[in-house]
């Protein structure tokens, strides 16, 4: 070992749960030494689940020291994000917290004196990307020795892929797990005066923290996060082990932040959680569901409510009622099956099968009889069989899925689908995943021919990537929609007339006259 290596081994210390009093800004790193892993530990499904009995702690008082307020002045930051949503918000607080810290925003990564890799472990190809992306830094630290590289996001929670760097990426600086976000001060100082490799990844996960900064993307639509981590431990799963386990946000602290942003502006705002349908299942002191935050979110005066992503088995009837209301809560729900086959939900650990997926549509059909319903699909699960895969083909036909993001299955170290062996081969799964695509796309382009000839309402975002003459905006269905119009009318949300569908897109004209149609 030699002597980088030897420091930054000791910077990964020992794991304690026991409480820290001070206020989070005074904290330093000896203050949360107790919480930092001895030694990486693969994800372990038994030890994760004991995590349940942890308490979780709402923190107010975060800062920024006064000594690191003005760290970056005159320097600029870049961070890259690779995955889901809460992924990008996660962005958005670092973005947050480094400008407070005086740095700036840069789009170029030679001009930054930061660069953040925020990753994803989801499936092996976003790892790759990550891995790939390292490669691309390693000349630019070299030309520029004070660039601080970091990695942070889900794969920095696994031993292997902290290892893989410390023994082949040695330009990268800094590694941070994803319960570590509001110590970027104090890590980036760490980062800038030590040169050593600052290594810094809770396995303690039950804390939530309010009143991060936040650069948000834009000024019309907003994320907010209403719970993290995922108690669901699908099988083929990475993100309880990366995220840690699940905790809800108080109610007023999320009413807060949306009736903030509606007073800002904003015009519409997707709530987040990987699966929204468990919020609140965690509060000892109240009885409140999402059902009861989306009934609030009913009452808030701002155009656009989405949440992303609610699990089948967790969606009940209340929730179904309040969002028959309609009005601000859009009758568009992702709604991931995964399988068709009540055989491979199980093996997937699922807790439903085809039939209940199926009795939910129907309940969630009858009463919003305009919903349109998304899913995500794995193919190739491991001994997944040709019947099996058949059933999800018929299933997606039953439902009627407008669109479906579709993966071929990938295994993930750790988890308990990784470890049994597989006799379905890759070009099998290419196939399955080549004729699953036919028919969603089939589907989604059948779906936007219904728009010929009607008026939706678009929330209009900007100019169309490809043409700077035409606005692009989305329907409350989320479908793109591309039409001529004045610039005044970006951040509103206007009447367009549909003159021409195709698979992922739909052409129209505004209109003057506001003509209620869905
Ligand atoms: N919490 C969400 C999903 C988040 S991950 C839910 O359960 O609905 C987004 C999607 O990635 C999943 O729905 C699943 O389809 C896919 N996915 C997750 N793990 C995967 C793996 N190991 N291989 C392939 N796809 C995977
Ligand atoms: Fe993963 Fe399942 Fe949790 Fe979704 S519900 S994040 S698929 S474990
Ligand atoms: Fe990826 Fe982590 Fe999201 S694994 S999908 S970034 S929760």
């Amino acid at each position: 070992m030699n002597e980088e290596q030897r420091k930054s081994q000791s910077q990964i210390k020992q794991v304690e749960s026991t409480k820290v009093e001070k206020p989070l800004s005074e904290k330093t790193t000896a203050d949360f030494a107790k919480y930092f892993q001895t030694t990486y530990q693969p994800p372990d499904i038994r030890k994760a689940r004991k995590r349940y009995r942890e308490k979780i702690e709402v923190h107010y008082d975060f800062e920024i020291p006064d000594d690191m307020k003005e760290i970056g002045e005159g320097k600029k930051f870049l961070i890259q994000t690779y995955g889901c949503q809460m992924n990008e918000h996660d962005t958005e607080v670092m973005a947050g917290i480094l400008t407070e810290m005086g740095y700036q925003a840069t789009t170029v990564t030679e001009e930054a004196d930061i660069v953040l890799l925020n990753t994803c472990a989801i499936r092996e190809n976003a790892e790759n990307k990550v891995f790939g992306e390292l490669g691309h830094l390693k000349p630019l630290k070299m030309e520029k020795p004070d660039l601080i590289i970091g990695v942070c996001g889900c794969m920095s929670q696994q031993e292997s892929v902290v290892n893989k760097i410390m023994q082949k990426h040695q330009h990268v600086d800094l590694i941070f797990g994803t319960h570590n976000i509001h110590r970027l001060p104090h890590l980036i100082k760490e980062a800038f005066y030590s040169k050593a490799k600052v290594v810094e990844v809770w396995s303690k996960e039950g804390d939530i923290i309010e009143n991060l900064p936040k650069v948000r993307h834009g000024k019309i639509k907003a994320w907010v996060n209403i719970m993290y981590g995922c108690d669901k431990f699908c099988t083929y799963c990475i993100v309880p082990m990366t995220r840690g386990k699940e905790r809800s946000r108080r109610p007023e602290d999320i009413i807060q932040e949306v009736r903030r942003l509606a007073a800002e502006g904003y015009q519409e705002v997707t709530l987040l959680g990987q699966n929204v349908n468990a919020y609140g299942k965690d509060f000892e002191d109240i009885d409140y569901t999402f059902a009861n935050l989306m009934d609030d979110m009913h009452k808030i005066d701002i155009p656009r409510v989405r949440f992303t992503t609610s699990h089948p088995r967790d969606f009940d009837d209340h929730l179904i009622e309040v969002l028959a209301q309609g009005g601000n809560l859009l009758d568009h729900i992702h709604l991931p099956v995964q399988s068709g086959s009540s055989e491979v939900l199980r093996r997937m650990n699922r807790k439903y099968t085809r039939e209940e997926y199926l009795e939910l549509v129907r309940k969630i059909k009858q009463a919003i009889p305009n919903v349109t319903l998304t899913t995500d699909i794995i193919v190739g699960f491991p001994n997944e069989t040709e019947e099996q895969f058949e059933e999800t083909m018929t299933l997606v036909e039953e439902v009627g899925f407008e669109s479906a993001y579709t993966f071929i299955y990938s295994p993930r170290e750790g988890t308990p689908a990784a470890a049994r062996k597989d006799d379905v081969s890759m070009d099998e799964k290419k196939r399955r995943l080549y004729r699953l695509n036919e028919l969603v796309n089939h589907q989604a382009a059948d779906s936007m021919q219904e728009y010929q000839g009607k008026v939706v309402k678009v929330l209009v975002e900007g100019e169309s990537k490809k043409d700077p003459d035409v606005l692009a905006g989305y329907t409350e269905k989320n479908k793109v929609v591309n039409f001529r119009g004045p610039k005044s009318v970006i951040g509103q949300i206007v009447d367009v007339k549909i003159t021409d569908a195709k698979t992922w897109s739909l052409n129209g004209e505004m209109v003057e006259n506001q003509v209620e149609v869905n």
